[in-house]
């Protein structure tokens, strides 16, 4: 059968993807290797959204390729409840070596929605175990996104992940967005305006009590939403706000995590301590699943209480710390330490914001925004078409040969952090051309 045939297509539904669409004219990967893929009639495609934010120390790295296949031919699967195997604890002694504070235990799942389910069960079942049991409500914040879990999408504020899923979790309110064009469009790094907007998260102590507030949970750089970033001192006011009532606050690092703002998470980068860090993706450098939840000494002691033979939390999964996933981080973890690229973003910051920021002049764009190795560039809806001009963009930077990532009319970018300046310069030329070319 033709690969690229319509028939071929058909038993794959495919993901987050405009199935018929796509079918119709099919972009298949065949092979990747660095910065680069390549597509099935050979084509190279130059990654400008590290597959999708994850793939940070570039394609099909030898090192995480031996340690893969190494661990598959020793130890192919074991399990972690009330068993062990070493690669487990010594990946998460590895990991909160790097984490900040004392974030200092790591629960293992195997995607960004599992890490965030997990560390709003843990948020709940935190306040429970000693005794504040009330503390049920879970608050996320507009044009948030917490992956597809049902916990997820309830603290999430992505309209269109919401709304055909019925009601959602019970007891889950929202803090308002930070985007704001009339005050911060084409603002370079974080926004001057809007601190401020951290202070709705009491209107909601307000409205609800804080004795029923268990957790907020927000990405510090709002990524699928297309790159939103904290203005200047919100990530704080809102850390003493929630300390100020008692509730924790979650960070999903699933996209700032491992280096992509210059840091290796972005709590170091706002010098902003949660209580609990999710992460996924640049974990592995996207080639095994797998998620992590650190979580800090004071929620982790909470649960260590009562008889010793006592299971302390009734959650995991089958593949929780799994080895193949294990080998992978530590190999993802040794490149990243011997090759820098947790920091790497930093030194590249300044060039990549003057070389995106060039974008302003070119037609249809209202906002560029950039931190660390990522950037949006927003671009006026057509009439009745919201995402139709984003797309037409993605496709045409992906034949002359860039990918790019798009979220309703932002494109938005995030290439691997082994970026060089002339790769970065053929991405910002690439759009700038196509920009021209699309009404
Ligand atoms: C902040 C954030 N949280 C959670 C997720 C979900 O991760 P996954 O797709 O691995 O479930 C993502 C994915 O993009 C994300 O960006």
């Amino acid at each position: 059968m033709d690969p690229l045939s319509r028939q071929a297509l058909e038993a794959f539904w495919m993901p987050f993807t405009a199935n018929r669409q796509f079918k119709s004219s099919p972009r298949l990967f065949t092979r990747a290797e660095g910065m680069y893929y390549w597509n099935h009639d050979g084509r190279r495609i130059l990654d400008g959204a590290a597959g999708l934010w994850c793939v940070n120390a570039g394609h099909n790295r030898p090192e995480i390729t031996d340690a893969v296949a190494r661990q598959l031919a020793t130890l192919d699967y074991a399990p972690t409840f009330q068993m062990g195997h070493p690669l487990a604890f010594e990946f998460a002694n590895r990991l909160v070596e790097l984490a900040p504070g004392d974030l200092n235990h790591v629960f293992f799942a195997n995607s960004g929605s599992e890490s965030v389910d997990t560390a709003l069960k843990i948020a709940l079942a935190y306040h429970r175990v000693r005794g504040d049991a009330s503390r049920q409500r879970l608050i996320g914040r507009e044009k948030g996104y917490h992956g597809v879990g049902f916990g997820g999408i309830s603290v999430g504020g992505m309209v269109n992940n919401r709304k055909f899923f019925g009601s959602l979790l019970p007891g889950v309110d929202h803090l308002r967005h930070t985007l704001d064009h009339e005050h911060n469009a084409f603002s370079r790094g974080l926004p001057e305006w809007g601190a401020h907007l951290a202070d709705d998260l009491e209107r909601l102590v307000a409205l609800h009590d804080a004795s029923t507030i268990a957790a907020v949970i927000v990405e510090p750089v709002q990524g699928s939403a297309g790159v939103i970033l904290p203005p200047k001192g919100y990530l704080q006011r809102l850390r003493a706000i929630c300390d100020r009532h008692g509730i924790l606050l979650i960070f999903d690092e699933v996209i700032t995590g491992f280096g992509r703002l210059g840091t290796p998470f972005g709590a170091h980068y706002f010098d902003v301590l949660p209580d609990i860090i999710t992460s996924a993706k640049g974990l592995t450098n996207g080639a095994i699943p797998m998620g992590a939840v650190f979580v800090r000494q004071h929620i982790y002691d909470a649960f260590m209480q009562g008889p010793e033979g006592a299971i302390e939390l009734f959650h995991g999964y089958t593949y929780s710390a799994h080895p193949v996933a294990c080998a992978a981080g530590l190999a993802a973890l040794d490149i990243y330490e011997r090759e820098q690229l947790l920091t790497r973003a930093a030194s590249l910051s300044d060039e990549w914001e003057r070389v995106v920021h060039t974008l302003r002049d070119a037609p249809h764009v209202i906002d560029i925004r950039n931190i660390g190795l990522v950037a949006a560039i927003e671009l006026e809806p057509r009439k009745d078409a919201a995402g139709a001009r984003a797309y037409e963009a993605l496709t045409k930077c992906f034949e002359r040969g860039v990918l790019v990532r798009v979220t309703g009319d932002t494109i938005a970018l995030s290439p691997p952090l082994i970026i060089e300046r002339e790769q970065i310069a053929e991405i910002v030329d690439t759009l700038a051309e196509v920009l021209r070319t699309i009404n």
